[in-house]
């Protein structure tokens, strides 16, 4: 246990992009307090984790971590468990990893500044609170952003999918208000970001009264400096017409689309709670086409979900099939404490599980490279986000999310620029500069 008050901090995040968004927060929020990111990670004062629960294998990942942090003298910097796994195992992560001095939920995080100064005068700190959306209010203005960035709009899940720890561990469906969120979205322009990503756990159920996720982006649109608008990750059953139209006719609004199915059986899909049917989500699909026939489909699917047959399974190859993604993340069903499917009949054997996600991730990378080679000799937009590993290089998203790799002087990270596709793989695309476009 540490017992001097931290000068230097890091933060490591795991999981999803909300943890990335809470990770900005805080590094913000332990900057307004006079601390400073280390420059040499390995020998910062405190290190927050910021983990996830999702699946087996992440929680196991921090514990790993924490023993990865202990320096050759034998000391240990302040240690901050942040994080999904930390509302979900609370204080058993002090109790199984002793040099934990901090463990703090997802919403209880703006507290951090009291909680290292409580360590400093050697006490440990537990807080799982989950006040809904009060850490907002206390949050210094926003600082930390890059050419692309996030902004979360709602938080946590009523939906309770059979096999998810979400609803646990973010807590109820709870929105931002409309003003407040246009305020961070002007803001983070200001500090120089040209594109946001709306994020939720159930992005597309974001409401304030009468209005909708289709009506932010809508007022989001009239930001100048602002140049494109995403979000994610939607659910099937709150993709309102409004939302759809939005497709249509915000020009700054990108033709991605992020919307999990998980399975292609009705029977299984009943068992996971979703409470969509195969059928409503192509459907769903079809209206999207149908104002935006290029948009590029993302998804998640879980293979080995319990009692799921072959013939099930083949049901979720034919939906891929017929729904074309450009993009997907599949999963092998891990079971969550705490969650009903992880008490259910006929877990599926893990080599069974194994052999479906392989066939399944095949044909994803399939559609994946078609979807690339088919923007191959098109002309389109790429926002500069970061430096290649050659020089001279920089990497940018398409309007599709597809990594571009450009080769050109003069250019700058947070530039839009006007390229034409010259080579496509199947995870990026290359560009050549025609011109700078407006931004
Ligand atoms: N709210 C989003 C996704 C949240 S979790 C949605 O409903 O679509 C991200 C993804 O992790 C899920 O879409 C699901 O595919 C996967 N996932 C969640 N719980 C899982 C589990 N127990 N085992 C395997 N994958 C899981
Ligand atoms: Fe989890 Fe389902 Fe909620 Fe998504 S909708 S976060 S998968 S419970
Ligand atoms: Fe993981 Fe929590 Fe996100 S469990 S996926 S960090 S909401």
């Amino acid at each position: 246990m540490s017992s001097e008050s931290p000068k230097t901090f890091t933060i490591k995040n795991y999981g999803c992009q909300m943890n990335v968004y809470d990770g900005d927060r805080m590094a913000e929020l332990l900057s307004a307090q006079g601390m400073s990111a280390a420059a040499d990670k390995a020998n910062a004062d405190l290190v927050v984790l910021n983990t996830c629960h999702i699946r087996e294998k992440a929680a196991e990942k921090v514990y790993s971590e924490i023993g990865r942090l202990r320096r050759r003298d034998g000391s240990s910097p302040m240690i901050a468990v942040a994080g999904c796994v930390a509302q979900a195992e609370g204080s058993e992560i002090s109790r199984r990893a002793r040099e934990v001095d901090i463990v703090v939920g997802p919403q209880a995080y703006h507290k951090l500044p009291e909680m290292v100064a409580s360590v400093a005068r050697g006490e440990n700190v537990v807080d799982l609170d989950l006040p809904g959306l009060d850490k907002f209010d206390v949050l210094p203005k926003r600082r930390k952003t890059g050419a692309a960035t996030f902004l979360t709009v709602q938080e946590g899940c009523d939906k309770f999918c059979t096999y998810c720890v979400v609803p646990y561990t973010r807590g109820a469906e709870i929105s931002r208000g409309f003003a407040e969120l246009i305020d961070e979205a002007k803001a983070l322009v200001d500090e120089g970001a040209k594109e946001i990503t709306l994020l939720g756990q159930n992005v597309n159920a974001w409401r304030d009264g009468e209005q909708d996720l289709g009506t932010l982006i809508r007022a989001l649109d009239q930001i100048d400096g602002l140049a494109r608008i995403r979000y994610m990750t939607s659910h099937p059953n709150d993709m309102t017409d409004g939302l759809i139209a939005a497709h249509a006719e915000v020009e700054k609004l990108m033709p991605y689309l992020h919307l999990p199915v998980q399975a292609g059986n009705d029977r299984i899909l009943k068992a996971m709670n979703r409470s969509h049917s195969r059928d409503s989500y192509l459907r769903i699909l079809d209206k999207v086409r149908a104002v935006r026939p290029d948009i590029a489909l993302s998804g998640d699917f879980i293979v080995g979900f319990p009692g799921e047959t072959d013939a099930e399974f083949e049901d979720t190859l034919s939906i891929v099939r017929e729904a074309r993604y450009a993009h997907a993340f599949s999963f092998k069903y891990s079971p969550r404490p705490g969650t009903p499917a992880a008490t259910m009949d006929e877990q599926v054997a893990p080599e069974v599980a194994d052999e479906r996600l392989q066939r399944l991730q095949a044909l994803i990378n399939e559609q994946q490279t078609a979807f690339n080679r088919d923007t191959v000799g098109k002309r389109t937009s790429v926002l500069l986000e970061k430096p290649g590993k050659l020089d001279g290089q920089l990497i940018g998203r398409s309007p599709w999310l597809q990594s571009v790799h450009i080769l050109a002087q003069g250019l700058s990270i947070g530039d839009i620029v006007e390229v034409d596709i010259v080579d496509a793989g199947p995870l990026s695309l290359k560009g050549e500069i025609t011109m700078r476009a407006a931004a």
